[in-house]
């Protein structure tokens, strides 16, 4: 059996090969929980003490506490210059690090003109206890025109450019009034509806005219509904759009499906005293609005001497335009990055 200075030797001997071999810090701390943790190999040896003589205490007494002290000295120092290490080596990596390597190329989108406005407009009415609507695309003539009030023959049939598809009839609507009639026929009033839609019309483009468009309608039915009622809708409507004082003022016009069908217009909101934007009148040319025609009613099952309600339509690339500062209506649908990049 070696003898116990043998085995002091031999352990120190180990221990200082074993931390020697430690690159990191938790690696020197196993080490230290081997010889020196409770079970530890030094720790071992020093239970051996208290079996020994007298005179075998005063002989390795002294030793076995040198070799502890000189162990957990050397762990200490070790870890310090570990740690020491580790960071010095973090530090090279991060200032070696290369920020332009590898960068993912990649194109960050926006929301369309069109998005931001609708969703603007739908949360407005919403806020007023509106429901928004939707209803097709590719439309019968009973629903463009008959049901509001323009049978075959009507002059107002010729206004509206259409757009007629080779099935048997069937078209592009020409307005989303059409909305209207659909959610007559299918509720009860009150009816208070929003419909932003895409509507079509067989004409040339120009900067303020495309082929395809978006309107937004709107549509109130109860007892006793008034112009006035139209009026204070599409004031605070306007208000909230462009966040300031807007006066609202309607002109007589024709439209088959109101009566008496109104032109809208709204105070500049650019200006006080007349500028390009309203041609110098003070006043912009917002779209049509009428009180509901009874015939309309009619056709819908409602009772005309129970129920009134107003009707209007907006031109959304009109109110686009205008909020955005926006020139041409064609570059609504061009697909020009530069322009979508800009919203
Ligand atoms: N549908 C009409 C158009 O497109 C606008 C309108 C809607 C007018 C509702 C009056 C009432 O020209």
């Amino acid at each position: 059996m070696p003898s116990l200075s043998e085995c002091i030797i031999t352990t120190q001997t180990e221990f200082n090969s074993a931390l020697r071999a430690a690159t990191t810090e938790q690696a020197a701390e196993a080490v230290r929980i081997e010889y020196l943790g409770r079970q530890g190999k030094i720790t071992s040896l020093m239970a051996l003490l208290k079996d020994l003589n007298l005179e075998e205490k005063k002989l390795y007494g002294p030793q076995l506490n040198q070799l502890r002290q000189d162990a957990e000295l050397a762990i200490r120092a070790a870890k310090e210059l570990l740690l020491l290490r580790q960071f010095a080596l973090l530090q090279q990596q991060e200032t070696n690090f290369d920020v332009t390597a590898y960068v993912p190329t990649y194109t960050k989108g926006s929301l369309h003109p069109f998005t931001h406005i609708i969703e603007k407009i739908e949360n407005l009415f919403m806020s007023m206890g509106y429901q928004i609507a939707e209803g097709p695309e590719i439309e019968t003539p009973a629903y463009n025109f008959d049901a509001l009030n323009i049978p075959a023959h009507h002059p107002a049939r010729e206004e509206h450019d259409t757009f007629w598809l080779t099935l048997p009839e069937r078209l592009l609507r020409t307005h989303t009034s059409t909305v209207q009639i659909r959610t007559m026929e299918k509720q009860q009033p009150p009816i208070a509806i929003c419909v932003p839609g895409r509507a079509f019309r067989h004409e040339a483009t120009d900067a303020t005219h495309d082929f395809m468009f978006m309107q937004c309608e709107g549509l109130f039915i109860d007892k006793h509904v008034s112009i006035s009622n139209l009026l204070a809708t599409l004031k605070v409507f306007m208000q909230g759009l462009f966040d300031i004082e807007i006066e609202v003022r309607v002109r007589p016009s024709y439209f088959p499906f109101v009566e008496p069908g109104l032109e809208v217009d709204i105070s500049c909101p650019f200006c006080t005293t007349g500028c390009s934007i309203c041609k110098k009148t003070g006043w912009i040319e917002l779209g049509g609005a009428g009180l509901v025609h009874p015939q309309v009613l009619r056709y819908c099952g409602l009772d005309p001497d129970v129920y009134t309600g107003f009707a209007f339509g907006l031109g959304i690339e009109r109110l686009a335009m205008l909020k955005d500062g926006i020139t041409d209506i064609r570059l609504f649908r061009n697909g020009k990055i530069d322009f979508l990049r800009q919203f």
